[in-house]
């Protein structure tokens, strides 16, 4: 008789966005009439750059003739992506990565839900409270968390590092040793950045415990602050215990057309086995390859042409931050993030939960957020706004609020 993954059944609820979605359509369906102003989920709004809709026009093009036809594409990626992304996100910034050690795929939520299979069911995992669920949730699938406590709303076997304004929302080593750690910057939720030493502090901890830092930086496009940290390989010793993910979905739009990237070193190793062969193994087994019309488009995100447009276009949810961020604070609310992130977290209002402020909003300004507490404990109290909506529905959402 078959049996289901009994891990699955341990999850609490459905995903986050997933549940969101499902009250806010509910909402719409009971209001037609109301013009809901959604900033929750982190998603684009702005199309693709001319560049990479050029890039897209002539893979395809080339997929319509037989002498340039394209089948599976190869495990890792093509060279002509991979050279790119080793050469400019990388070499141009004194990082030590060749581009063999870079994976492609189809998206960091992919890879950071995927890596964990790589490791031991026994490793004990670390993350930050609030947290973005993919990473929790992913090791909830794989049994590697425990128990749920519903009444905390944590997992006997994870270690919560609290990110709150006493630490400025960025982790502090932990009591118990981890084994693998989460950690994302710019930040996914609260859009809080990390200095290059305390992030040297983490690397010189990884590599003194022996844990592997999985590092996110989706939102890395977002970072203003010049003496920030693009990447964990800025910081030495790096090689030796950390893998970088990658995204095109918040700096070139690719949220529906699907594009990411790993970086596993080849120095990475956990019990003296190299970690770059594992997922080599995994990537080859399991995966065939981003589509060859989107590597290309990938490739012009890189071109001159094509950094000069998702820069405007960067510039453009910045801006929509900055009206976030100034508009809540002049309204008298605490707020933190989108600086170098395109979230803004900010507090509900005295004695409201997460929840209830999301409900009110939802009610009194048809402006969708989502509720800290739905990225952890931590969360609670606090609630996240995206910058990716258009200009004008940013403004009217902060009016809304303001007028409230
Ligand atoms: C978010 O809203 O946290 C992100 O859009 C989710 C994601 O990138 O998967």
């Amino acid at each position: 008789m078959a049996k289901v993954n009994g891990n699955y059944l341990k999850l609490p609820g459905s995903y986050l966005f997933s549940t969101i979605g499902k009250k806010v359509n509910a909402y719409a369906a009971a209001n037609p009439d109301k013009k809901i102003i959604r900033l929750g989920i982190g998603d684009v709004t702005q199309p693709l750059a001319p560049a990479i809709i050029s890039a897209l026009h002539g893979a395809v093009d080339e997929m319509a003739d037989a002498a340039t036809f394209r089948g599976y594409a190869p495990d890792l990626g093509y060279d002509f992506l991979r050279s790119a992304i080793a050469r400019c996100d990388y070499q141009a910034r004194g990082c030590d990565i060749s581009e063999d050690e870079i994976f492609i795929s189809d998206g960091a939520k992919c890879d950071s839900g995927n890596i964990q299979e790589i490791f031991s069911v026994d490793n004990k995992i670390a993350v930050c409270d609030p947290v973005y669920p993919v990473y929790v949730d992913t090791n909830v699938m794989a049994g590697r968390t425990g128990t749920y406590d519903a009444q905390k709303e944590t997992w006997s076997d994870v270690i919560y590092m609290p990110c709150i304004a006493e630490n400025e929302f960025a982790p502090m080593l932990p009591d118990k040793t981890p084994d693998l750690i989460y950690l994302c910057f710019p930040n996914n939720p609260t859009g809080a950045m990390i200095t290059k030493s305390r992030l040297q502090e983490w690397v010189d901890y990884a590599n003194k415990v022996g844990a592997v830092i999985i590092y996110d930086a989706a939102y890395e496009a977002y970072i203003s602050e010049e003496d920030k940290p693009h990447s964990i390989y800025e910081c030495e010793g790096a090689r030796t215990c950390a893998i970088e993910l990658h995204s095109f979905s918040k700096n070139a739009g690719f949220t529906g057309v699907r594009l990411g990237y790993t970086v596993v070193p080849k120095e990475l190793k956990a019990e003296g086995v190299a970690l770059h062969g594992l997922w080599a193994r995994r990537h080859g087994t399991k995966y065939n390859g981003a589509p060859y019309i989107v590597q290309r488009a990938g490739e012009a995100v890189y071109s001159e042409e094509g950094q000069a447009q998702i820069k405007k276009q960067i510039a453009y949810y910045r801006n929509n931050a900055n009206y976030i961020l100034e508009g809540l604070r002049a309204a008298g609310y605490f707020v933190s993030g989108g600086v170098n992130a395109p979230y803004i977290w900010l507090k509900a209002p005295e004695g409201m939960t997460s929840w209830e402020f999301f409900d009110y909003l939802l009610e009194k300004a048809n402006v969708v957020g989502t509720p800290g507490s739905g990225f952890g404990p931590s969360g609670e109290t606090y609630f996240r706004l995206t910058a990716f909506g258009s200009y004008e529905n940013t403004v009217e959402a902060i009016e809304r609020i303001r007028k409230l």
